[in-house]
């Protein structure tokens, strides 16, 4: 048993996609959350870039005696996968929990992932899944506008500026007749509606945050660290810059009154 919290971090709002599962599938649980949106977004920045943002975000959250770290960032996973050997805390990333849940469930072996240029060019995914089976093929596509679609606010299924920028990014990924669509940045399951109107019911879109939620719980209870207590867990939420941007979106997403809840830190000094 530990009360300690799960420390989370993205380079925005795209985490909260993790959280909003983690407050499901462990509502004991206290979790710490930070989103950099001072330096967001972190996919076409170069890997030393990343890692030292990664690194500052994790020391953070060390700060504040967090039990585990989850990097629930498509990118940071992708580009930092090592960042796990640097911290004396069970850490995860998104990409294992994910490309798991895809090899189960393709039934025709054709898998998308859809990701930031960062993640896509380092081909994490890809990579991970011919691993595991190598008569799987993965069709890679970047989709560099749904970062900066989501922190503006462009969230609504039936906005037609969402609707067109989905459409040409997963254009190429319907052609190719994929069944299985990894979301493999955080974000993107704040866009799940508009893709899935797109993809259509038949393609079965796989969200990282809840993926790597699960796997989270899975890895606290492995090492001991669940939160036996019954009292539902607190959440706190940091950011690097103004709050009122990210509360406005986060209690759409999480469906929560998030205003005056998230405080502002300076991550340059971590
Ligand atoms: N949510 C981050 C990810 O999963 C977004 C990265 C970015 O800031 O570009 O990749």
């Amino acid at each position: 048993m530990n009360n300690n919290a799960i420390g989370v971090f993205d380079s925005g709002l795209g985490g909260l996609s993790a959280v909003k599962q983690m407050l499901k599938a462990m509502p004991n649980e206290n979790i710490i959350y930070f989103g950099d949106t001072s330096r967001v977004p972190y996919g076409n920045r170069s890997r030393a870039t990343i890692r030292k943002y990664a690194m500052q975000d994790a020391n953070f959250l060390l700060e504040n005696n967090v039990k585990m770290i989850v990097a629930a960032c498509g990118t940071v996973s992708s580009v930092a996968p090592d960042l796990e050997n640097t911290l004396k805390v069970p850490y995860t990333g998104v990409v294992l929990p994910t490309c798991f849940t895809a090899l189960k469930e393709s039934k025709n072996g054709k898998v998308g992932v859809i990701g930031t240029s960062a993640t896509i060019n380092s081909h994490s995914y890809k990579q991970r899944i011919e691993l595991k089976n190598p008569s799987v093929r993965v069709f890679e596509q970047d989709c560099p506008l749904f970062v900066p679609l989501v922190e503006n606010g462009f969230i609504d299924r039936n906005d037609e500026v969402v609707k067109l920028i989905v459409k040409k990014y997963m254009a190429p990924l319907k052609e190719a007749g994929v069944d299985t669509v990894i979301l493999g940045c955080t974000h993107y399951p704040i866009l799940k509606d508009a893709i899935q109107d797109f993809m259509g019911e038949d393609v079965l879109l796989i969200d990282s945050g809840k993926e790597t939620a699960l796997y989270t719980k899975k890895v606290l209870s492995e090492n001991g660290l669940s939160n036996t207590s019954e009292k539902t867990g607190t959440a706190k939420f940091f950011v690097s810059d103004t709050p009122d941007n990210f509360e406005k979106i986060a209690s759409l997403f999480l469906e929560k009154d998030m205003h005056n809840k998230v405080s502002q830190i300076n991550i340059e000094e971590y």
